[in-house]
């Protein structure tokens, strides 16, 4: 463990590495999580002397640090109020539509942004509090946009890693956010910034250039030292700013003279932990359950399998819309398809999420009510989450995954099934709008949009061809064989080490 000066790596995430669990006498104790990004850091944080700054998920409760698993965990406490305006509100009432293509309205209010801006900073001295001399500190994710430049304040000799596991919008939808210059300022305090995709980079650096008029070369922002206030911006050189729209019209020349630094901007595609997955789908019990999951359906032909947190932006709507459409047409039936719908609970206290359950639970009903026999059902629905042994035992009884996001950062489900269909056997249908969609080209991609389509792909992939089946799983499998959690966590930090 670390001396006391402090701890060499650091990550601050909203959630803390640890779920709370009650142990077999009743009290409280911590497991590890079981997410992507807690496997692929463990190892580096066990290494490195690793401290995690996170909120433990629980209002009003403040918690000491401790060390679990080879970890030092920082919790980070919210209040109750704070917990409805920076969680609920500004992060997923605000950012989480706006940044997925406004699908639902983002809300824009004053004191949700205050109370953002007060946790980022909370998190930020947490962090600057435990990290070493020269450490590096990686911040993740959307509701943690300002810590970057917060921490740069704090502490200039540390090395500041972000990375940004949701898409981030084009320039037009960005420019809505009354606090974007706020956003873009702290974010360009990391020396590395990461985003999913190459849109998301480009869509980044664009609106970069567009309001505050930086040099870029080669994904490198030229980010002056000195902070211009928006209305001195005509001072820069290069710069043409439009002082009635408050832009920066033309992007500045490049700096000749005079102090910045550079900010990198790019993408770092996450992946799974793909070694775990592939041998979760190796192990007889596993195997067994998924047999026994399909006689428990009453041995379907074709079982089609959704896996979302319930959320608008993953497509579940239009997925059920499809099916109901291919039962109403005849093109499939009852007793030889079903559709399995994992929904997992997520943000139950904010609206658009009450009401969308709501909305899929009435449809669920309503399709079951229609097309179920004594015998079968059309849709099994389950509003749960449930531990990855069982996710790999429905990974191998699905025949077609769907995924049918709106818009996604990467979704890591698609490349969790491809990972558990060693056998070659097994289609996904992938909605183009995944960051996923960039690297399994041989899914059958679709626009989620166009029921058409997807009925189509559906239809495609219930009825496909083993051995074009297989083919398209081979190359996909290499694909997220080769690309695993772990190697997406040490090229963003190798090259993070590079930049200072
Ligand atoms: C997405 C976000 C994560 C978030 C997760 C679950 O994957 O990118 O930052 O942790 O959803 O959402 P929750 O609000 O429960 O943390």
């Amino acid at each position: 463990m670390a001396q006391k000066s402090g701890y060499d790596f650091v990550v601050v995430a909203n959630r803390l590495a640890v779920d709370r669990i009650t142990t077999e006498d009743g009290g409280t104790g911590w497991r590890r999580s079981p997410g992507g990004l807690v496997t692929a850091l463990a190892p580096i944080m066990a290494q490195s002397d690793g401290a995690w700054v996170g909120w433990h998920g629980a209002a009003d409760e403040t918690l000491e640090p401790f060390d679990h698993a080879g970890m030092h965990l920082v919790p980070v406490p919210l209040s109750e109020q704070e917990v409805e305006d920076y969680y609920e509100g500004f992060s997923n009432a605000t950012l989480w539509p706006l940044y997925h293509d406004v699908i639902a309205r983002p809300e824009f209010h004053r004191h949700w942004f205050e109370a953002y801006r007060r946790v980022n900073r909370r998190f930020a001295e947490a962090a600057a509090a435990v990290a070493a001399e020269g450490a590096t500190i990686w911040v993740q994710d959307y509701q943690l946009q300002l810590v970057p430049a917060m921490l740069r304040e704090l502490r200039p000799d540390v090395r500041i890693g972000f990375f940004n596991h949701i898409p981030f919008p084009p320039p037009g939808l960005f420019s809505q956010l009354p606090w974007r210059h706020s956003v873009l300022r702290g974010l360009l305090g990391a020396d590395l910034i990461g985003f999913q995709r190459e849109s998301d980079a480009r869509n980044f650096q664009r609106v970069v250039r567009h309001r505050l008029g930086y040099y870029i070369k080669s994904d490198q922002i030229y980010v002056p030292s000195e902070e211009p206030e928006p209305d001195q911006l005509s001072s820069l050189p290069g710069l043409h700013p439009d002082p009635a729209r408050g832009t920066v019209a033309r992007q500045a020349a490049a700096p000749q003279q005079g102090d910045y630094r550079i900010a990198e901007a790019k993408a770092f595609p996450i992946s799974i932990d793909t070694q775990k997955i592939v041998e979760l789908a190796e192990r007889p019990d596993i195997i067994a359950r998924s047999e026994q999951i399909r006689r428990e359906l009453g041995n379907p032909e074709t079982i089609f399998l959704g896996v979302d947190r319930l959320d608008y932006t993953k497509g579940i709507r239009h997925r059920m819309k499809a099916y109901e459409e291919l039962l109403a047409d005849g093109e499939l039936t009852v007793g030889q398809a079903c559709l399995v719908q994992v929904a997992s609970p997520s943000r139950e206290g904010v609206e658009s999420y009450r009401l969308l359950r709501e909305e899929i639970e009435s449809t669920v009903g309503r399709i079951n009510g229609e097309y179920d026999t004594l015998a079968h059902t059309a849709i099994r629905y389950l509003h749960h989450s449930y531990p990855v042994e069982e996710m790999v035992a429905l990974y191998l009884a699905a025949d077609v995954m769907l995924v049918t996001a709106l818009r996604d950062g990467m979704n890591l489900v698609a490349k969790e099934y491809v990972a558990a269909r060693k056998s070659g056997q097994g289609v996904l249908v992938l909605s183009e709008f995944t960051g996923a969609a960039d690297q399994m080209r041989q899914a059958l991609l679709i626009n989620p949009h166009d029921v058409d389509e997807l009925k189509t792909a559906m239809v495609k992939a219930a009825t496909m061809e083993p051995e074009n089946a297989r083919r398209r799983m081979r190359s996909l499998r290499r694909q997220v064989v080769s690309h695993n959690v772990q190697r997406w966590a040490e090229e963003f930090l190798e090259r993070l080490a590079e930049l200072r």
